[in-house]
């Protein structure tokens, strides 16, 4: 039989290794041909270690499952898919991963990671097949066409950007791709180094045709050991393969790949400061223009994209634009992988078309509180993003929505709060995050968080506090239109809407916006 234990930091966490250890001893024990493939996981997290057992009518799972439990497994004939309290039934047809459109993550948990066989067996590498078919002009086009815009959160046309490395004359050009994830509550990236590696290298390979860029480097968060390691072991393969390296598939074109563990800075996620990162300084932000699209890593023209969005890549090549485009709504095209995380009962990954509701996510999907207690506030697009109120979670998901209302979606990350959290600590934390996290270079950002902690304590301390109250939006309008980076310049979205959503926690009456 075939087995499937997770690989995924997820997985391991909760012991996956030991689940992995029991099943290959009750194996020898009992004489059964058993072969253990370490997955990616199915982001399904509150079921992990999430096992799988291949038969004739499909993976069957079982979870979470626990060193302690592969006896019994056994013992009820699991290697066939027998019953089992933890047996959960056909992988697919739990509603959880049925409910989704698996675009991006269509491999994720399906395949082992590191194999180039079984990646090709489940389309992989199609779109850089089809992409050494076409001009790199008509790839960077196939992109901008599908819609595809920067999943790290900013939302900027891949295309556009694509198409201005490809026009820039330069002796040597970069794909550098932003694997500092550095969100609380974000594990998308992760686990798609994790789960799916050869889809980023893939898409990293296509960007090197269609801009001209033969080098390529992934700086990957240093607090993800089992991403780099399995990144390495991915590369690697693809190497050999012939996908990667000086003559990829006898095109003519050349891309390598080098994986850099980064520095342990939040700030060395944002692009530049992860350039300066890379270059071998310390993460310091540098002022733009010039973009880096022009001088970018070592002063040449340079791709920088989000893991995701390198990821998305290799469909939209091998499937085409339109397929792409098809999914979603307005100008947010396509599909998110959505990160559900803080007080929530099933947290995961939900990858769903643009358009779908916070409201369907937190109850469809996450099946409400954790606690069980009423969900108060969810903050959606990382530390930097607005904390959303229930009166705004019919909202669609896009990204144009959500900014009409002071919100972001972001990366996709949402974290969850039950109705115990005091909303003027969340808004206190996203100033002292700040205030640890700056990299110094600008004034709103290095003084106005400090002031920012003080400041907030004197309003929930009550000194002044109307006075304070409007020093607090002063200062938020000063970080927001003054800060050099999204650092300074996003910490105010959770300051701002949790004072305005939550006023009470504040002790004020009414949002004042004077
Ligand atoms: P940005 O809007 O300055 O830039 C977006 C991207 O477009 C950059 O790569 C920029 O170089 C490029 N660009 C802009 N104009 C261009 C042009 N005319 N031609 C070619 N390229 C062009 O946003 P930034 O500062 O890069 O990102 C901020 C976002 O990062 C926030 O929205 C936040 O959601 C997100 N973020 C994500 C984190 C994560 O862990 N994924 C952590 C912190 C923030
Ligand atoms: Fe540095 Fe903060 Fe200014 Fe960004 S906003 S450049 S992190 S000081």
């Amino acid at each position: 039989a075939i087995i499937y234990v997770p690989r995924d930091s997820a997985a391991l966490a909760v012991g996956a290794d030991r689940v992995a250890r029991q099943i290959e001893a009750q194996a020898r024990a009992r004489n059964a041909d058993v072969r253990i493939v370490r997955n990616g996981s199915r982001g399904l997290f509150w079921l992990e270690t999430l096992v799988e057992v291949a038969t004739p009518q499909g993976r069957v799972a079982y979870g979470p499952v626990t060193g302690a439990d592969v006896a019994g497994l056994f013992d009820a004939g699991f290697l066939s898919g027998g019953a089992h309290a933890l047996n959960l039934g056909l992988t697919e047809e739990i509603a959880y991963l049925k409910k989704q459109e698996r675009l991006t993550f269509a491999r994720m948990g399906v395949t082992d990671p590191v194999s180039v066989a079984d990646y090709e067996a489940h389309e992989g590498f199609a779109g850089l097949r089809r992409a050494l078919t076409l001009a790199p002009a008509e790839i960077a086009q196939q992109v901008l066409d599908s819609g595809l815009r920067g999943r790290g959160g900013a939302a900027f046309p891949a295309g556009i950007k694509w198409k201005t490395v490809l026009a820039a004359e330069a002796p040597q050009k970069y794909i550098v791709c932003n694997a500092d994830e550095g969100d609380s509550g974000t594990f998308s990236d992760r686990m798609t180094m994790e789960g799916d590696p050869l889809m980023l290298v893939e898409g990293m390979a296509i960007a090197g045709i269609a801009t001209g860029a033969t080098e390529g480097y992934i700086y990957v968060r240093s607090e993800y050991p089992h991403a780099i390691a399995t990144l390495g072991e991915a590369i690697r393969n693809a190497e050999q393969a012939g996908f990667l390296g000086d003559d990829i598939l006898g095109s003519g074109h050349a891309f390598r790949l080098t994986v850099r563990k980064a520095a342990g800075a939040y700030v060395c996620g944002e692009e530049t400061a992860l350039l300066e990162s890379l270059e071998g300084r310390r993460g310091i932000v540098r002022a733009k223009p010039p973009l880096p699209a022009l001088q970018g890593l070592f002063g040449q023209p340079t791709v920088i994209n989000n893991v995701i969005t390198l990821a998305s890549v290799p469909l939209i090549l091998a499937r085409g634009a339109d397929f792409y485009k098809h999914h979603g709504m307005g100008r947010s095209r396509g599909t998110l992988p959505f990160q559900l995380a803080g007080n929530i009962r099933h947290g995961g990954l939900v990858e769903k078309a643009f358009g779908l509701s916070l409201r369907e996510l937190l109850y469809d999907f996450g099946g409400g509180s954790a606690s069980g207690r009423p969900i108060k506030a969810v903050q959606v697009g990382g530390p930097l993003g607005a904390y959303v109120p229930e009166s705004q979670w019919d909202l669609p998901l896009d990204y144009e929505a959500y900014a009409a209302v002071g919100a972001v979606v972001g990366h996709g990350g949402i974290v969850v709060h039950d109705d115990t959290a005091d909303m003027s600590q969340l808004a206190r934390y996203a100033m002292e995050f700040c205030a640890i996290e700056s990299c110094g270079k600008c004034t709103p950002c290095r003084i106005g968080s400090t002031r920012g902690v003080e400041v907030i304590d004197k309003i929930t301390s009550n000194q002044n506090r109307p006075q304070q109250v409007i020093l607090l939006r002063d200062l938020c309008d000063t970080m927001l239109h003054g800060s050099l980076c999204a650092m300074g310049g996003m910490t105010p979205y959770p300051v701002l809407s949790a004072i305005n959503h939550y006023p009470e926690d504040f002790g004020i009456e009414a949002p004042d916006r004077a």
